[in-house]
């Protein structure tokens, strides 16, 4: 398949072109290439590579930075995936928007599925579900695929790397207790997304890494691994550490869509993580 990818130079672009480029052709575009905030470069730039499918990773993912900046977060995440639906139903190509956990409020207690109603509580996660529904409403033929805590893709700024360095600065780091997710690799989200693609069966997915911990539990997780385990984590809770944007604390994913549709499922998050320590 011809593969237009928004997003190319994210964590997730990254690991999509590594997986994909084995069996499809790839069209990586970075954001200097295809501005998708721009709606008019965006049908030149469908028209141009004339895709059977795009897959739509750019967006906004400053999740504090939104707060402050809710017209940006807007207008690439909401407004630019609608432009990206627009062209991709345009000239017929399959459509994959990738979207977040923080869709969901973190209230529900127990593991969200598809057909919750998402009711999220940051500008972020407002404006990834306001490009979902663009999606939904514009695209006849698109996969949403909603994942959390993504890592991987040799960029330095998500959650592994950042306790990594703070591991190597101070013997002793605060990490949260009271935020509990699924800790996603980006190249078995890519493995999965290659699975899914070659599919028809669209809708909303939920795709994690396997099984769920805290913050604090992946912390210690990543030290464990990186043999900085002489490091401390001492548990704090969020109300200790006050960020410009609220958090769910509950977000698992069940992955419902996923068993329902027979579909191969992504490997438990621990054993994601070992094997993205080893490969760097
Ligand atoms: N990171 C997570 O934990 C997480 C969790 C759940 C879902 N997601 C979703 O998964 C997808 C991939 O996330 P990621 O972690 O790979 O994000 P990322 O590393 O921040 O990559 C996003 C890319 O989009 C680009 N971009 C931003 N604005 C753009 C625009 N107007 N036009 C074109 N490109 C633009 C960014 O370029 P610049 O850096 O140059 O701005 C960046 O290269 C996103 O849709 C995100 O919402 C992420």
């Amino acid at each position: 398949m011809r593969v237009m990818l928004t997003g190319g130079r994210g964590q997730l672009g990254i690991d999509l072109a590594r997986v994909l480029k084995e069996s499809h052709e790839i069209i990586a575009l970075d954001k200097e290439q295809l501005n998708v905030c721009d709606a008019s470069a965006v049908v030149t730039k469908m028209q141009e590579v004339s895709p059977d499918i795009v897959i739509h990773t750019a967006a906004f993912t400053k999740v504090d930075e939104a707060e402050q900046q809710p017209v940006r977060a807007f207008h690439t995440n909401a407004m630019g995936s609608r432009n990206i639906a627009i062209a991709a139903e345009l000239y017929h190509a399959k459509l994959i928007y990738v979207s977040t956990d923080y869709v969901f409020d973190g209230k529900k207690g127990l593991p969200y599925n598809e057909t919750d109603d998402p009711n999220p509580i940051n500008v972020y996660g407002i404006s990834k579900y306001a490009g979902e529904l663009f999606i939904q409403s514009i695209h006849k033929q698109a996969f949403i695929v909603r994942t959390s805590w993504l890592y991987g893709g040799d960029v330095c700024n998500h959650f592994v790397r950042k306790i990594m360095q703070a591991a190597k600065q101070s013997k002793m780091i605060k990490v949260v207790t009271d935020e509990i997710g699924s800790p996603t690799y980006t190249y078995d989200l890519a493995e999965f997304i290659n699975r899914l693609m070659v599919t028809e069966q669209y809708g909303i997915y939920h795709a994690t890494n396997q099984g769920a911990c805290s913050r604090y539990e992946f912390a210690i997780a990543v030290l464990q691994e990186s043999a900085l385990d002489d490091v401390t984590v001492l548990p704090i809770t969020t109300d200790l550490f006050r960020l410009p944007a609220l958090r769910p604390k509950y977000s698992i994913l069940d992955h419902q869509a996923i068993r329902s549709q027979g579909l191969v499922d992504l490997p438990p998050w621990r054993d994601a993580l070992t094997r993205y320590m080893k490969g760097w």
